[in-house]
């Protein structure tokens, strides 16, 4: 379905706010864009969408239809107001208390972006992680978003967590993301902090980002939002004013292992563990 860009675009560059009001402001946005799609969320479910073909057309859906796929239509979903307000805080306080560690991150298909990679035993760098493994957050993430599975977070050595920090001229370019695991990884993008102009954009395909068919937000801080690797199309306008500041973490569907009760790993999955090594705790790539 098209969507307006310029009726998703922010009237006027933003300014630092309070979290109050940059909540309210995406939810402003998403409101928008909602409504030019229609419907009271971003994406119904794939396996939705088979079962009113399967009963449509009397036949039953091959099944590798149905379990690969998250349960998001266009692989791409936002939440706000993700965590309740002292575990916000204390996820911010975390970060601010490793953002000296923050390093260029190196070739990648971000620009002017610093990273820090954390994991459970890297002194302080434990309550994201805690948070993010618990199953009431999970539980709340499976239901906002509509998935089939109850998401869960790789083992510690496997996928740190990585704070990501924007600054004035960082930007993303369209990208899908690297599957590193089959059926594919989701991928999480949790605001920390926005005072920045820039918005993340996704499409279905490149060719519909030809075509403008193209959906953005100003994710607001304690916003999450989900992309399905290999799905959509994705990237950060370059910021013009401001900063913005995220958690990046990959969630599954199943623990990583052989046979059908697991998920399988990629070769880009050990790729990504290298990759993970060199920047975790600080060291630059
Ligand atoms: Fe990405």
């Amino acid at each position: 379905m098209e969507v307006n860009l310029q009726a998703c675009r922010p009237p006027t560059p933003a300014k630092p706010q309070s979290r109050a009001v940059q909540s309210q402001i995406g939810r402003e946005r998403l409101g928008g864009i909602t409504s030019l799609l229609g419907t009271g969320a971003f994406c119904w479910g794939l396996w939705r969408l088979g079962a009113v073909a399967q009963s449509r057309h009397g036949s039953r859906r091959p099944r590798s239809v149905r379990t690969v796929t998250w349960n998001m239509q266009c692989g791409c979903a936002y939440i706000p107001d993700l965590l309740p307000e002292e575990s916000f805080r204390d996820v911010v306080n975390e970060y601010q208390s490793l953002r000296n560690r923050l390093a260029d991150e190196g070739p990648c298909v971000a620009r002017g972006r610093r990273v820090i990679a954390i994991s459970e035993g890297s002194g302080s760098g434990s309550t994201a992680w805690r948070l993010f493994q618990s199953y009431w957050l999970r539980l709340r993430i499976q239901r906002e978003a509509r998935l089939r599975f109850l998401p869960l977070l790789p083992k510690v050595s496997d996928c740190p967590l990585e704070y990501r920090e924007y600054r004035e001229g960082s930007s993303m370019l369209w990208h899908k993301d690297t599957v590193l695991t089959e059926p594919p990884q989701l991928e999480l993008v949790y605001t920390l902090e926005n005072t920045s102009d820039s918005v993340t954009r996704w499409a279905t395909s490149h060719l519909d980002v030809l075509n403008r068919r193209v959906q953005e937000v100003w994710t607001a801080p304690n916003s999450a939002l989900l992309v399905q690797a290999g799905g959509p199309v994705h990237m950060v306008r370059e910021l013009k004013t401001g900063h913005r500041v995220v958690l990046k973490a990959v969630l599954l569907p199943k623990p990583i292992g052989s046979g059908p009760l697991y998920a399988a790993p990629t070769a880009r999955w050990f790729e990504n563990l290298t990759r993970c090594n060199k920047i975790q705790d600080g060291v630059e790539a």
